[in-house]
């Protein structure tokens, strides 16, 4: 690119993903990037007041219908032009027309070491299971659920008394050094 990498960021929550990306891109971890869009599907995320604490561009999605909240999350990315879109704790499934429009520019990070664990509660169906190790993955984003090709892993321990929330939490500090690391990764590869 001969400009700065434009991203997207699509969330649903609490944005703590959302954040590590920006502040990497403030700190020049992520070179020659600008954040063009947060994007939200849930007005009262918690991540869309960080955003606009930091001035960076918030829209949020109001359709309640899927086919509906599609076409609006579709203009809201045809306007701002986005090099990659990084789907961060975006609670919805994109269709498969969407994905194939962004193909190989939409990252998801999922808290288990996929294929292992897709879907929901991926940390409690980890400590169930009996695994002693655990972890993230950052991947491009295809027409399934959390099934595309794997860009980068960070693994965990799993601890004796382990719970959901202790080691959802240890997973989550791996998050926030991927998922800045995975984009950096795919923004070169577009280069
Ligand atoms: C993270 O655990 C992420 O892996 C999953 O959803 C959670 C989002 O957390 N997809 P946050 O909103 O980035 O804090």
């Amino acid at each position: 690119l001969d400009r700065r990498a434009r991203l997207a960021i699509l969330l649903s929550g609490r944005g703590s993903n959302f954040a590590a990306i920006a502040d990497a891109v403030d700190a020049g971890r992520i070179p020659d990037a600008e954040i063009v869009a947060v994007v939200s599907d849930n007005v009262g995320a918690p991540g869309l007041e960080f955003a606009r604490e930091r001035g960076l561009p918030v829209f949020s999605l109001a359709s309640s219908k899927r086919t509906e909240l599609e076409r609006e999350l579709r203009k809201v990315l045809a306007g701002c032009r986005p090099d990659l879109i990084c789907l961060a704790g975006f609670m919805r499934i994109l269709s498969p027309e969407l994905v194939a429009e962004y193909r190989g520019r939409i990252l998801n990070i999922h808290p288990s070491l996929l294929p292992k664990f897709r879907g929901l509660h991926p940390q409690r169906r980890a400590l169930e299971a009996g695994e002693t190790e655990s972890g993230c993955t950052v991947h491009y984003v295809d027409e399934g659920v959390d099934s595309g090709e794997s860009l980068l892993q960070r693994r965990v321990p799993i601890l004796p008394g382990d719970t959901e929330e202790s080691l959802s939490a240890r997973i989550l500090e791996k998050e926030h050094e991927a998922y800045p690391e995975a984009v950096r990764i795919a923004l070169s590869r577009l280069k």
